[in-house]
């Protein structure tokens, strides 16, 4: 027999205890809340449905359980995923395809722990890490709205994930390392408006799903809190690419730029005074905020700004020799509308010197996408505010000429959030 040195026998052995816990814990039963009787019962069927609705709004369920052009809730929208491809399920009250057989506390175990009624552990795509924190009544009430809607018989798309994430057991592992469930508590030292705001934005808003930087196993990084975060979303011409979700916080280069006013405008409105929304802000927006009452939307914009700020890493400034070149291409091709001077346009162009969050941004994809795909603007009934679109750039500039022109603009006019490289464009095509 051949005798492994020591060092090897000891790693040997902690890989194998290693396995051992992470088998145990994907074999532990998931957790989940007893039937408890009726949840709310003080109110009347028809209140409680339009209770329902105004949450299912809230916590944007429409935007990711409703297919472009497909039925209400009848999910087979399709996720990319670092780990593959994960559908949305079909959550309307069909008996056999969607929720029409589950009870109100099955229903609340999906949300507030990330199960099925069977036992089997959902992906964290479904952002129960955030709906884990809506409340009991709140639940119930989505529930009862949820029931009322037309069942829709189809039947759940296949997922396509790679081996292990295909594993749905090796979730409750994930779960045991990064997953806390638990209603919203509020905090009796701030004010009731703030709390309303916390638990608007924590619990259904999910807006920590996209703006919270994830690990390498998809995981929040809480410690970084809504600081920006990027995933994978489809741009103009329908492919996917990595885009950037802004740091909230506030940081001097996020929301630390916008008032409470400017906030509360882009969310009910999808504009304010510096921009106009675009790309994957305008489902969020026309599909949930826009449709929340002034006093929610007041609640949440000053929850947002009292997040202390985390700030973006120190800028690497761009050489003479791109400020130049970037001048160039600006002034050709961007200056037209967004002026020389970067100050934008009432009727041409948004401003890019300090007010636009995608500009100032560390991580600059939303920034390249809106370049290289052109930015896809909100369909609204509002009157339209450009007098034309911005196009794309994809095939009209190169990577370099895109770098140089990003960072020139990021570097302009009072910005200074730094280098943009080539590679950087290159990652986004
Ligand atoms: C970011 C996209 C996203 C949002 C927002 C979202 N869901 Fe989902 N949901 C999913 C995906 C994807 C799945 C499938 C997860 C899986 O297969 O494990 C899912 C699964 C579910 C399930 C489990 C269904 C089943 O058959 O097991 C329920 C229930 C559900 N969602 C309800 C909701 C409700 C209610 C809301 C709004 C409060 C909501 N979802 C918002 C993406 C989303
Ligand atoms: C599905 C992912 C997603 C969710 C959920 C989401 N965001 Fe965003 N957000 C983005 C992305 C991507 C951008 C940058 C590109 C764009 O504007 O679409 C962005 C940009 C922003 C900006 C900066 C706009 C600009 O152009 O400067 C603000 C402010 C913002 N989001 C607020 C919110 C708030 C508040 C919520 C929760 C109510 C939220 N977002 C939820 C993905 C998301
Ligand atoms: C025809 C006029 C026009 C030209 C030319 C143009 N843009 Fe734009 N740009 C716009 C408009 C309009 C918007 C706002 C889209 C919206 O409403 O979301 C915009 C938005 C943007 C944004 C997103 C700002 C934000 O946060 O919302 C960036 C970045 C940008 N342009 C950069 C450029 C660059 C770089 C060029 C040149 C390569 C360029 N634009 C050329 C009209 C133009």
């Amino acid at each position: 027999m051949i005798k492994l040195p020591a060092s090897i026998r000891y790693l040997a052995l902690l890989a194998a205890l290693l396995l051992s816990v992470v088998i145990a814990l994907t074999l532990l039963p998931a957790d989940m809340t007893t039937d408890d009787g009726p949840i709310v019962s003080d109110i009347s069927e028809s209140e409680l449905i339009a209770r329902g609705e105004y949450l299912t709004t809230a916590g944007n369920c429409v935007s990711c359980h409703t297919a472009p052009g497909g039925e209400f809730m009848a999910g087979g929208l399709p996720f990319e995923t670092p780990f593959g491809r994960v559908y949305s399920t079909n959550i309307s009250p069909d008996t056999e395809t969607g929720i029409g057989n589950w009870t109100e506390w099955e229903f609340l175990n999906s949300l507030r722990h990330g199960v099925r009624p069977n036992g089997e552990h959902l992906y964290p795509v479904f952002p129960y890490t955030t709906y884990t924190k809506v409340l009991n009544e709140d639940i119930a009430a989505m529930f009862a709205y949820l029931k009322s809607i037309p069942a829709v018989r189809q039947a759940p798309s296949e997922n396509a994930l790679r081996f292990p994430f295909n594993q749905r057991a090796l979730l409750g592992f994930w779960k045991a390392l990064f997953f806390d469930s638990g209603a919203f508590e509020s905090d009796p030292a701030q004010s009731e408006q703030l709390n309303r705001g916390a638990y608007l934005v924590e619990a259904l808003s999910h807006c920590s799903a996209c703006h919270t930087p994830r690990n390498s196993l998809g995981a929040q990084r809480s410690h970084l809190a809504m600081s920006g975060g990027e995933y994978l979303d489809r741009v103009a011409d329908g492919n996917y690419y990595p885009w950037s979700a802004p740091n909230l916080t506030s940081s001097a280069r996020g929301l630390g730029l916008w008032s409470q006013q400017d906030v509360e405008d882009y969310l009910k409105t999808t504009r304010n005074d510096f921009i106009e929304s675009y790309g994957p802000m305008n489902e969020v927006i026309l599909n949930s905020t826009a449709h929340l009452s002034e006093g929610d939307i007041a609640s949440i914009a000053m929850y947002l700004k009292s997040l202390p700020a985390v700030d973006e890493a120190a800028a690497v400034e761009p050489d003479s020799q791109i400020m130049g070149r970037g001048r160039t291409v600006y002034n050709l091709h961007c200056g037209t509308c967004h002026l020389p001077t970067g100050q934008g346009d009432s009727k041409m162009a948004p401003r890019l010197n300090g007010g636009s969050l995608v500009v100032q941004s560390d991580n600059p994809a939303s920034m390249i996408n809106a370049i290289l795909y052109g930015p896809q603007l909100p369909l609204h009934g509002l009157s339209q505010k450009w007098r034309e679109p911005m196009k794309e750039f994809q095939y009209l500039l190169d990577d370099e000429e895109v770098a140089a022109a990003a960072s020139y603009i990021r570097n302009s006019w009072g910005n200074s959030a730094g280098l943009i490289t080539t590679d950087q464009v290159a990652r986004q095509r």
